[in-house]
């Protein structure tokens, strides 16, 4: 089946989202190694747990991004995957890495993109008074969190909403979001053209998905 690898630095709850979904034959990935840039990332465990090989990458002791990404990239090559999963892998990426990667890549990104990119996106959501938020699956460009969208999910921001119960909410939707995302990809029915995302060769923008 469709060889991919994914990428971690924390909990992997949208990795064990993807891996529930493999072994129950939703979805025909074969996920050929977990990769995290921290080694105390839960998600290894996850990993590991399904017999899944894992490599723990620690960004720091490479000095520089550069080093890093090459090192990170030919981690992955080894695999020769065919899709690129960035969940909730929490480093900027160089231009080099993105472009290797081009039309290869995802990632999830808990906000309704445009806007709210980069971090804390949750309260940031809240603190301007927006009345949904939500998550975005978009392919990886070489600018932070500006690749073309795939696919969103939106919720209501209750009055008494906190980051924590709207993060809650958002994870939610992204396990169901993410592997749908994956699943399109592993039929090769997603592509990057020009710049935008095309499901069986329509852009998503006229699909009504998006
Ligand atoms: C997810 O909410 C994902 O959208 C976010 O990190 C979380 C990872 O959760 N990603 C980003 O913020 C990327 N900038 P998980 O480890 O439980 O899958």
């Amino acid at each position: 089946s469709f060889p991919v690898i994914v990428l971690i630095s924390g909990s992997g709850s949208n990795l064990q989202a993807l891996i529930d979904q493999s072994l129950q034959g939703k979805l025909d990935i074969d996920i050929k190694a977990v990769i995290s840039n921290k080694a105390d990332a839960f998600g290894l465990e996850r990993a590991q747990k399904v017999g899944i090989p894992t490599h723990a990458l620690d960004h720091k002791a490479f000095t520089s991004r550069e080093a890093f990404d090459e090192a990170l990239q030919q981690t992955i090559d080894q695999y020769q995957p065919k899709l690129v999963i960035l969940a909730g892998f929490m480093r900027i990426l160089t231009e080099t890495f993105t472009k290797h990667y081009e039309g290869r890549m995802l990632n999830i990104h808990p906000s309704l993109l445009p806007k709210f990119k980069g971090l804390d996106t949750h309260q940031r959501a809240i603190d301007a008074k927006e009345q949904e938020h939500g998550v975005s699956v978009h392919f990886v460009s070489s600018e932070l969190d500006a690749g073309a969208v795939i696919v969103q999910a939106s919720t209501k921001i209750e009055t008494d909403e906190t980051a924590s119960s709207l993060a809650d909410k958002v994870h939610a939707l992204e396990h169901v979001i993410y592997p749908l995302a994956v699943k399109w990809f592993s039929e090769n029915r997603l592509t990057l053209k020009y710049g935008t995302a095309h499901l069986d060769d329509t852009p998503l923008s006229e699909t009504g998905i998006l």
